[in-house]
Parts: structure tokens; sequence; C-alpha cells
């Protein structure tokens, strides 16, 4: 029987320029470089000087020249992810205008942190039944925009960045073998982003104003859990065993979480790809980027087997079996680029807490959950 795959064939990613430090955390929260080294694994993260459409469009046209793919022949255009600056109309319809796609079809993909996996699993899957030929997935996020920095629990996790690959349909055996997508639905109120949607409607709550919901002790249980089953099972299901995976591109949230699942999938930490201490946890971005910046380290080869765990909000979980294709370097280089910086990390964050600081933390509508929750049900 014919079967037709989803080869990626072209890959590329926009970091940010901005470094934020955890001595520059240690300016406004009371954290150290110590504790957040020795919790998470994070040294660094980025902070955006622009908004995240134009981080996902700058990833998206480097991974179709990576491709060598015109934007103009691109079919579909997925932007996975939780940052968006607006939502009607939608993120990825900024991305088509911004590469001039004009023919492709444009969604948006949110499942927090698993967003860049839930769409290559749907992309892929769109390919394989001919529904489109081609597709650009991108995961971006703009978290620095929305966070609580007063609050040291979330603040010195997250940070911004964006990478995108691009598939082809191909008569090769490559791209996603096998995908398992989950949801641990009963852990969801363990992280919640209080101050954006319907819910917070007429309360005079203003974007960006958030209060964070956030147990992390529970999300870091059920993330190993999540991530190391659904790998399991996409490993049973593809009839591949844990030696024969080359490297694995697990999201990155935590060196700890990074270290329990490899553990429990019995693959050893030289077969795993960290960037955690460089980029923070960019929620949709953290697989994308490591999976670019483990294609520039030469660390992926012709017909590498890949696995991708993952875990977010919702709590979305799931793990991506990837065999790569034949080749590792780009057919062409983008020259698109950002604007210059002008301002430090820090300077940017100091403006976004002085928007936060006198003026929303105490409305009523944010401060008290069950009010909010009883709009949310
Ligand atoms: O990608 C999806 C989102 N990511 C996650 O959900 C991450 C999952 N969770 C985790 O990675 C870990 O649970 C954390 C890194 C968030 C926290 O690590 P932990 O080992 O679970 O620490 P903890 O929450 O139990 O906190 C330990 C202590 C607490 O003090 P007490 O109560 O023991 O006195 C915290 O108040 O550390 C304190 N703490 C901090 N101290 C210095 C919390 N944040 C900080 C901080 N600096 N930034």
């Amino acid at each position: 029987m014919h079967m037709t795959y989803a080869a990626i064939t072209g890959w590329g990613k926009c970091l940010p320029p901005a470094v934020l430090t955890n001595a520059d955390l240690s300016t406004f929260l009371d954290t150290s470089d110590e504790w957040i080294v020795s919790r998470t694994g994070m040294k660094e993260r980025r902070v955006s000087h622009v908004p995240a459409i134009q981080l996902a469009s700058t990833a998206a046209a480097r991974a179709l020249a990576c491709a060598g793919l015109d934007a103009s022949e691109l079919e579909l255009i997925i932007y996975g992810g939780c940052s968006n600056e607006e939502l009607v109309p939608n993120s990825s319809s900024g991305v088509q205008i911004e590469l001039g796609a004009t023919r492709a079809a444009a969604m948006d993909i949110n499942t927090a942190c698993t967003s860049f996996l839930y769409g290559l699993s749907t992309a892929t899957a769109m390919i394989k039944s001919g529904v489109v030929k081609n597709a650009v997935v991108i995961g971006v996020e703009l978290i620095t925009r929305y966070m609580d920095w007063s609050n040291r629990n979330v603040a010195v996790l997250f940070g911004d960045g964006a990478a995108a690959v691009v598939l082809q349909a191909s008569d090769e055996e490559s791209g996603v073998l096998g995908s398992v997508l989950g949801c641990d639905a009963e852990g969801r109120e363990a992280l919640r982003v209080r101050g954006m949607g319907c819910s917070y409607a007429g309360l005079g709550i203003s974007y960006g104003d958030t209060i964070w919901d956030f147990d992390g002790p529970v999300i870091f249980k059920r993330a190993v859990k999540g991530m190391s089953e659904a790998s399991a099972k996409v490993l049973a299901q593809c009839g591949v065993t844990a030696d024969q995976v080359d490297l694995a591109v697990p999201h990155q949230a935590n060196l700890r979480i990074i270290e329990a699942v490899a553990k429990y999938a019995g693959i050893p930490m030289e077969k795993v790809m960290v960037t955690v201490e460089k980029y923070g946890n960019m929620s949709a971005a953290t697989v994308p980027v490591s999976l670019v910046d483990a294609l520039e380290q030469g660390r992926v080869k012709p017909g590498s087997l890949l696995l991708m765990p993952g875990f977010g909000g919702g709590l979305t979980f799931c793990s991506l079996l990837v065999r790569w294709g034949s080749r590792v370097t780009p057919l062409g280089v983008s020259g698109r680029e950002l604007p210059p910086l002008t301002r430090t990390a820090l300077e940017i964050v100091n403006e976004y807490r002085a928007e936060q600081d006198p003026h929303g933390r105490s409305l009523p509508g944010l401060m008290a959950p069950t009010f909010v929750e009883q709009r949310i049900r």
C-alpha cells in the first residue's frame, strides 16, 4: 500500500537577544542563583523586545529558507503557543501576512507548553491524510509580557522564544512515526494564569496584570508520570526499544523533571538534549528550539530516531517519536533579522514591573479565586 509521510525538511529558531540572568532576577525578587540552579538547572532566559508574531514569523521564515520552500507554496501555518497579541484575529493569520504565504490555511493551537508537539502531530496527520501537502509548525511564547513579576515561584522559571519546522509530504519513511497525546485534566487547577480571558471581562483588569496559581510540586509529579507513560506507550506502539532512540528532545521545564523522565524511559542523559540552563522554560518553544540547537550541534544524524516528550497547562502531556530524514543541513538561509535591541532584559522587565506594581494586583476579580472560578464554570 502506498503510504505518505510528513518529512521534516526545514527548521529555524528565533531567540530574542536580551538575556535575563539569575543575578538580574535577584535584584527585585527574594531569590538566588544557588536556589534557581539547584532546583531548576536554569541560569538565564531571554526577554523579547518584539511581539510574538514577529518572533514566530522570523523562526518560520528561517525554517522555510532551510527547506528551500517558497512562502507562496505554503499550505498550512500552525501557531503553537499560549502567548497571543490578540485572540481575534488569530496569531497564525498575522504570521501569514508577515511571510506573504497567501495560500496557507492558518490556525492557532493552544495546549500550553505542549502546543508545538500537538501542532506537529496535527500537521503530520493533515499531510498524511492529504488535506495539505506541506505545513510550517511554530512553537512560540512571549511569557514575559504577562508574567507576574512579583511572584518568585514563577517569575524565575520562564522565558521567551520561538522555533519552527517545515513538513512536506514524502514517500520516504520519516517525520512523526507515532504520537501519544493526553490530558490529565484533574490537575488543571495546578496551573492557571488568572487575568486573561472572558471570565475576567468587565473587572477593570488590564492585560498583563496576572496572578498565577501554580502548584510546582503537583505539576512536577504529574509531568513525570504523563511524559514517562506517553513515552513508553509511543515506543511500544512503534515497536521501538529505548536503546534504539538516538536523542530525546524533551520539554524543558526543569532539569530534574528531564532527568526523571529519561531515567524512567531508560535513556542515558548523554542522549538527552538539555537547553534549560540557557533559555529557561519557553513553554511551547522549548522543544523546537532544542531541536534546532541539536541540529546545529550535529547531534541529529540522517535517520536518527528522536523521542519528544512534553507536558503543560491543562495538564496536557504527550510524546512523539520522530524518524529524521536524510538531510541535516539547511538548503538555504533567510536574511530575516529582528530589529536591534535598545534596552537590556532587566530594563524591559523593570518597565513591565512598573506597569504592574501600583494597580491590578488588588482587584477583587484577581484576588478571589472562588469568584473567578464561579465565572469560569
Ligand atoms: O512547563 C510547565 C510549567 N512548569 C512547571 O510546572 C514546573 C514544575 N515544577 C517545578 O519545576 C518545581 O516544582 C519548581 C522548580 C517550580 C519548584 O521546585 P520544588 O523543589 O518543587 O520547590 P518547592 O515549590 O517545594 O519550594 C521549595 C521552597 C519553598 O520554601 P519553603 O516553603 O520550603 O520555605 C519556596 O517558597 O523554595 C521556595 N521558593 C524559592 N526560593 C528562592 C520558591 N521559589 C523560590 C525562588 N527563590 N525563586
